[in-house]
Order: C-alpha cells, then structure tokens, then sequence
C-alpha cells in the first residue's frame, strides 16, 4: 500500500487524484501503478493517461510499443531509490498524504530531486534498452554495429544491447516535461534536464563487455562477447555516490545562453555525469508537509555506527528506544538422496533501536 502511496505522490493518474495531482510531480512516473498486467497497447491508452504532457502523450502514440517498458523504468527506478536510501533520513518513500513525495521533488531543487530525477530517466533508458536486446519488439532490436573480431581475439556476437536507442527515447520522452513554454529555461528546468542526462550517463559511462564460451565441456577454445548495460543495481550505486558528491549551482546567461554554474567559484565545474542541485535539503528530522518530511520518529538505526544510518544522526540526537526481537531463520540445511532439502529453524535473538 505504501509503495502506492508513494507513486502517486511520484504524481496522479487515476482522475480519482487528479484534484489532489501537485502541479510539478515528475508525473509520468506514474505509469509505475499502474497494474502489472494492464498494457498500454494502443493509442487510445495513451489518451486515457493523464500524468502525461502533450509531448508525451504524443510520444505513446508514436511508440505504444515502447510504453510497456516506460512503465517498467519508472518501477524500477521507485524500487532502486527505495534501495539506495533504505538507511537513510529520507527513504524515498512516502505515506498516507498523496503529495509528499511530490513536494521533495517540486517545491525545492533539492539533491533528493536531483537523484529521483536521475534514476527515473536512467530506469526508461535501461529498460527500453533491455527490450529492444530482447528481441520482440519492431522499432529497435540488438546494436549489430559492434561486430566482427576484437583485437582480444574474442568474436563479437552482433547482439550488443542498444544503449544508443534506449538513452534517445528517455531523452525525448522523459525530458518533454521541460520543454513547455513556460517551464523552458527556467533554473528549474535547467536543473531538471541536467540530472535526466547525468542518469542516462550512470548507464552508458558503465557498460561493459560480457561474454559467452563454447568449446568442448567449457574449455573457452571460443568466445563471442557484447557490450551490454550495467545492472540497475549497479546505476542505483552510481547515482548514489554522485549524489554524495552533487554540485550546488545556479543559472547565469552569459550571452543567449542559459547554463548552470557551481554557486562556489572555486569548486571544480560539474560534469556531464554529476548530479547538480540549487537548494539544500530540510534535515528531515521532523514530519513537514511544506518540505515532503516524514520525519524519523520511529525508525529502525544501528547503535554502533557514526553514519547516517547510526541511532545518533538518525534520530536527530532525540534518543532510541531499545527492544529485543527474534528472529527466525532457516539453518543447518541438510541436502537428502534424492532430492529435498532439510532445514532447521533457529531463532536469533537481537536488539531493535528506533528513534524516539
Ligand atoms: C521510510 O520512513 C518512514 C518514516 O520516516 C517510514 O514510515 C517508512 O516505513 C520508511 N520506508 C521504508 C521503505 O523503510
Ligand atoms: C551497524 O553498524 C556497524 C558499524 O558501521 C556495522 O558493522 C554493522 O554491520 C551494522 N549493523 C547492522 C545490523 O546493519
């Protein structure tokens, strides 16, 4: 219910929402709730979408056949920040009011925005990708220009995944929210379109080359090789230390330009894969409508570390309440000719701390 909850903060489909739909919510995100079977499978769909902008809108029709995996993306890139932030004040959940989370996001440019901005555009870009290496879809398939033999002395198999297709559609379909009249060019949208691009980086900057043996029981006498796509895990971690080490900026013209420039002159500039930020974030202590805050009361912190996720920070220095809690296990397995698996179950017991 949570998870919810917390799409549809991300923004406001069900028209059921729409009075409550914050203006600013990366709306599109949306698509996450809806159910896992639904598939949007023609152009009528795409009209009966409501967190979509024109763009968009006019993007589903053009590639209903993508859509599914634009679904998919924005699920994932919920589940990844949910992960990365699990230890942290603010978890990237959200409860009960339906705009919390749109409020982070909003309201302020805060590196919280920056980082759900980055992972949802880099979600899009790796799952269309990943659909397009999968073979069953008529607009792109495998990137067959990587081929021939490598200087290794490894066959290319002609099936790298397609990166190129996948970052292009997540730049036109996630990036059209920034392109309105009203919003172009404003520092906020400068910011927007700069992290969408940083999380599309945390992919291509990553990819690597896998490979596959053949040869008589596994000797490797032949290996055929693709470039493919880092996991999400692995893009969620990127995205993670860039946001550790986000860049604090504001919009200046120079000339006709636009551009974003470090608020601090003697800060190395940013790049293209760092994720930038124009207003710092609430400490998240306490419940706060205004900021999207749930506060930390209640929440689970580790006694003994100094970090974020220790009971000292975690808690604001309110103090923890300590109680003991059991935990039960599968252990001491036993394997059984032929062929079940036996366990024990063993109980651990444990300390829980949540802040007062
Ligand atoms: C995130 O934190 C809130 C309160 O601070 C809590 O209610 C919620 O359960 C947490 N979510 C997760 C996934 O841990
Ligand atoms: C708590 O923090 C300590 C020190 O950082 C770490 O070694 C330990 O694994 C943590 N415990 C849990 C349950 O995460």
């Amino acid at each position: 219910m949570q998870r919810e909850d917390a799409i549809f903060c991300f923004l406001g489909l069900a028209a059921l929402y729409l009075a409550l739909r914050p203006a600013e919510c990366v709306q599109w995100l949306a698509l996450a709730k809806m159910s896992s079977q639904a598939s949007i499978q023609s152009a009528d769909t795409c009209e009966a979408l409501t967190g979509l902008v024109k763009r968009q809108r006019r993007l589903c029709k053009k590639n209903v056949e993508l859509m599914d995996s634009v679904k998919v993306g924005a699920l994932r890139a919920i589940e990844e920040c949910q992960n990365q932030f699990a230890n942290r004040r603010w978890n990237c959940s959200t409860s009960d009011t339906k705009r919390l989370f749109g409020n982070v996001i909003l309201k302020q440019g805060t590196r919280e925005a920056a980082f759900v901005h980055a992972i949802s555009s880099a979600g899009v870009a790796h799952a269309v990708t990943r659909a397009c290496s999968s073979g069953q879809l008529q607009k792109c398939g495998c990137d067959r220009t990587v081929r021939g033999r490598s200087p290794e002395g490894f066959e290319w198999s002609g099936c790298s995944d397609n990166i190129a297709y996948g970052t292009a559609f997540s730049k036109a379909f996630v990036d059209a929210r920034e392109k309105g009249k009203k919003r172009r060019n404003t520092a906020r949208s400068l910011m927007n379109l700069h992290n969408n691009e940083a999380g599309r980086r945390a992919i291509e900057d990553h990819m690597k080359v896998d490979c596959k043996c053949h040869g008589v029981s596994g000797s490797c006498e032949m290996r055929t090789c693709w470039r493919a796509m880092p996991s999400f895990r692995t893009v969620g971690k990127n995205l993670k230390e860039k946001f550790d080490g986000a860049t604090e900026v504001q919009r200046k013209t120079v000339g006709t330009r636009n551009d974003l420039v470090p608020l601090n002159a003697q800060f190395k500039p940013h790049t293209e894969s760092d994720l930038v930020y124009m207003a710092a974030s609430p400490d998240f202590c306490e419940p706060d409508k205004k900021t999207g805050s749930l506060g930390t009361h209640g929440r689970v912190c580790n006694k003994t570390s100094k970090a974020i996720d220790g009971c000292e920070l975690m808690c604001c220095g309110r103090g923890y309440r300590t109680r003991p809690i059991v935990i039960v296990e599968r252990c001491m397995c036993k394997f059984h000719w032929c062929c079940y698996v036996r366990c024990k179950k063993c109980e651990r017991h444990l300390d829980e701390h949540t802040c007062l």
